[in-house]
């Protein structure tokens, strides 16, 4: 059977991609890092709308435990492999250069970027010998236009766009895709502290997007009809940069 996989599942765009990977069939594991309860939330959500959906924790920070958790899920569903990876799980910690701490520097490198790495390349290798995958990254337009304050969010971002377009390169003969979705503002736990009603005036849709709507395109892009779409950078943003 082929599972999806959602990194950071427990909450946000994470949470509503679980829920329209289970929509479209797919049993769902929902990675989280430490909030157990708003992942067994979420698996309520996929299971009342008449999904499948397993917990599956880990830091993806850690390759220790990626390696582990996913050996051990391999090893408890030997006719399954994960053939939707979504990378989402990502962190913000915002600073203006010349006050960044190197601890906020080094965590959101381990996180986006270093995350992004281990999970992708200890699930590839089953994408390949099973000749399908979809690899969907989370991205941002932090790491298309850059934003202040994030030099390192932004360079986490830049940096999986680039590995999105030569993994892309190097799985597409196996029909695995790889492609990367970088939302705008978004109405999340990550927003929260942003203030919304100026913000929006930047806007041309003139509101933050919602997690459903960056889910649908997630959705689509792990469907069979994008199986002609790979190494894109889709930008939702409600227009603010394009
Ligand atoms: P959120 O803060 O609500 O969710 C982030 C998720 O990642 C949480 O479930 C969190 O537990 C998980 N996570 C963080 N560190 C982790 C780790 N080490 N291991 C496993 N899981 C971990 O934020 P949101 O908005 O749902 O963000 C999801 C993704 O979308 C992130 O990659 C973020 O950078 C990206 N994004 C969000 C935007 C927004 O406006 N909300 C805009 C552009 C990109």
């Amino acid at each position: 059977m082929k599972y999806a996989l959602v990194t950071g599942g427990s909450r946000g765009i994470g949470r509503a991609v679980c829920l329209q990977l289970a929509d479209a069939g797919y049993p769902v594991l929902i990675n989280y890092a430490s909030n157990r309860e708003a992942a067994e939330e979420t698996q309520r959500q996929v299971e009342a709308r008449g999904g499948k959906a397993e917990l599956l924790p880990f830091n993806v920070a850690s390759p220790e435990e990626v390696d582990k958790a996913i050996d051990d899920w391999s090893e408890s569903h030997p006719d399954s492999y994960i053939a939707v990876l979504v990378n989402n799980a990502g962190i913000r910690r915002d600073a203006m250069m010349v006050f960044m701490q190197t601890e906020q520097w080094n965590e959101v490198i381990n996180t986006n970027l270093n995350g992004f790495f281990y999970v992708t390349r200890r699930l590839l290798k089953y994408m390949l010998t099973k000749r399908f995958g979809r690899i969907i990254n989370i991205v941002s337009l932090s790491g298309l236009k850059g934003l202040p304050g994030q030099t390192n969010y932004s360079a986490t971002k830049a940096a999986v766009i680039g590995a999105t377009k030569a993994l892309a390169q190097e799985a597409g003969a196996r029909k695995v895709t790889v492609n990367a979705v970088a939302p705008g503002f978004i109405a999340t736990d990550m927003t929260k502290d942003m203030d919304e009603n100026t913000l929006k005036t930047m806007i041309p849709i003139g509101r933050f997007g919602t997690p459903e709507e960056v889910a649908s395109l997630v959705g689509f892009l792990a469907s069979e009809q994008a199986a002609y779409i790979t190494g894109e950078v889709i930008s939702i943003n409600g227009g603010l940069y394009t």
